[in-house]
């Protein structure tokens, strides 16, 4: 979303290339008709279809073609070549897809495909309810109507808003450089007109799936053919002297985001405890608004349990470039009124305090219901629970990934296309989730584009140089790789997840 469309440049499709100028399996970025145009091949058959991603406007020209689909080099949206259709998320609406003409050993782009095929599922419950309104939630609900499912869809979600943009809250949005319209995945009126039921600010307070029933905390109760529980995850909270203070912030919502904001503006002077992701992130935010920043955090390096010593070398030394201070191997103690007090008995002025030290998957709900969890909800590969005809996907999914055995993250992509999958599987597609995990973050001009599932135990291998943030780091365990992150390298990291889904070699530049 802070990154601009790309302009409208390249060849004239209308005036046509020649066959040579489109090798096989290439991508070949134009226009046609004033679009943006990605024209590529198999054999004798040319496709064309649009060109930006509809996620955050991504160059697909320069991202990673596989069999009859182009992936985003952003982050790893995937499009049918034939049709433009989004077939995994993080993008939600599909390319235009276009009419390609071979006229000798020319090849022109003649207009804009308009019909879409209408698509049945193999088999339709008499209802769905999903319970959850956050990443995971919204993407089930678009994709059962996608799949041509036509019984009653209800979203449920505790949230007084409707799915938006999560990862935006600690970014752009924090900073100030996104603006409102960004952050909703959709408006009111698609939920409307895909005959999508949203109920916002209520919870589901119990499930009985021996009579397929959802009790609502209004008290009324909702029966079901299926279920997807896509409940999410809720900050830990600190558990010291002053956590009650009302100077102190968690961050998980769009109202957790807008109340830093407000905040931030008159604020001077930030302590942020914890130094993972979204504390960094909101450190460089709060930072875009000129607030001073000090983070507290207990490893020796931010992110290193997750990325490894050198990975959080440098984004230390990125904050600290930008005027961040660290207190690190340290852990608050209590919170006053104008000071944080550390373990060793420093104190640090601040106004404000955002504390992101992680997340518990909300599982109290399965829990309840019998359905088996062991530190998240138990999907098989289908991403089934124990309970027929209850799913789950997102934050709360502990699954079997076929490299790394039962896993549950915490990454947007993952969310929205286990929902996709769990969607789809509802319908009766049997399809097995198998992508590899995906996730990004940004601290200033630092892009991270992580594949894999690794740990910052694991022996990392570092291609390319760090400081001139074009490298990648691989993380082998017994000597297999089994995660990759990259700097400045979107499409190395495009390839690096290919290769750990197909488990191929990979060979960085
Ligand atoms: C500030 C921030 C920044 C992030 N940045 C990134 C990033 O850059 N990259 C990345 O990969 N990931 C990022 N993440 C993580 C990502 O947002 C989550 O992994 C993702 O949102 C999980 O989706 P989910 O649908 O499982 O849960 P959520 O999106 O949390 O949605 C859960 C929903 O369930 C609702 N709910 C809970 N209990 C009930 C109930 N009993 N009844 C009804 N509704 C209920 C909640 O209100 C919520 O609407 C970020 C997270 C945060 C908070
Ligand atoms: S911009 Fe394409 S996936 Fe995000």
């Amino acid at each position: 979303m802070a990154e601009d469309p790309p302009d409208v440049s390249g060849p004239d499709f209308e005036k046509g290339v020649s066959v040579d100028d489109v090798p096989d399996g290439s991508l070949l970025e134009g226009h046609a008709f004033g679009e943006s145009v990605l024209v590529s091949r198999s054999g004798e058959q040319f496709f064309a279809i649009g060109a930006t991603c509809t996620h955050y406007g991504g160059p697909l020209g320069k991202g990673l073609r596989v069999g009859e689909t182009v992936h985003c080099p952003w982050h790893h949206a995937c499009f049918s070549l034939r049709t433009g259709e989004a077939i995994a998320a993080p993008a939600l609406n599909d390319v235009s897809c276009w009419k390609v003409e071979r006229r000798g050993d020319r090849v022109f782009v003649t207009g804009k495909v308009d019909k879409k095929s209408a698509r049945k599922p193999k088999s339709s419950p008499a209802s769905v309810v999903i319970v959850g309104g956050g990443a995971a939630g919204g993407a089930a609900a678009e994709m059962l109507r996608r799949e041509g499912y036509d019984g009653a869809v209800t979203m449920i979600s505790a949230d007084e808003f409707l799915p938006y943009d999560r990862p935006n809250l600690s970014k752009d949005y924090l900073a100030g450089s996104a603006p409102e319209e960004w952050i909703p995945l959709r408006s009111a009126d698609f939920y409307r007109e895909h005959r999508i039921d949203t109920l916002t600010m209520t919870s589901v307070a119990a499930i009985d799936p021996k009579k397929k029933k959802a009790t609502l905390s209004d008290g009324r109760s909702l029966g079901y053919g299926a279920l997807l529980l896509a409940t999410g995850a809720e900050p830990v909270r600190l558990q010291i002297a002053g956590v009650d203070l009302p100077h102190v912030y968690y961050l998980r919502t769009l109202a957790d985001s807008r109340r830093i904001i407000d905040k931030a503006k008159t604020a001077k002077h930030a302590v942020v405890i914890g130094a993972s992701f979204i504390g960094l992130e909101v450190a460089a935010s709060l930072r875009e608004r000129d607030v001073e920043v000090e983070v507290v955090g207990k490893h020796p390096q931010p992110l290193e349990k997750i990325l490894g010593q050198q990975l959080g070398n440098l984004i230390r030394e990125k904050h600290e470039a930008h005027g961040v201070k660290f207190h690190l191997r340290r852990t608050p103690a209590s919170i006053q009124d104008r000071q944080v007090r550390l373990d060793d008995g420093t104190t640090l002025d601040c106004d404000l305090v955002v504390v992101g030290i992680g997340v518990r998957p909300n599982t109290e709900l399965a829990e309840e219901a019998n359905i088996a969890t062991d530190r998240g909800v138990l999907v098989n590969e289908f991403l089934e629970t124990d309970a027929p005809g209850i799913f789950a996907a997102g934050d709360i999914a502990r699954w079997p990934d076929p490299r790394a055995g039962r896993i549950r993250v915490e990454h947007w992509v993952v969310a929205q296309r286990q929902a996709q999958t769990a969607a789809r599987n509802i319908l009766g597609a049997r399809q097995r989730f198998e992508s590899v995990p995906f996730f990004w973050s940004n601290h200033y001009d630092l892009q991270i584009r992580y594949v894999g599932h690794g740990s910052g135990k694991d022996r990392v291998s570092i291609s390319g140089s760090l400081k001139d943030n074009n490298a990648s780091a691989l993380f082998y365990q017994a000597e297999k790789l089994v995660a990759v992150a990259s700097l400045g390298r979107d499409l190395e990291n495009l390839k690096a997840e290919l290769a750990l889904e197909r488990g191929a070699e990979f060979h960085p530049l």
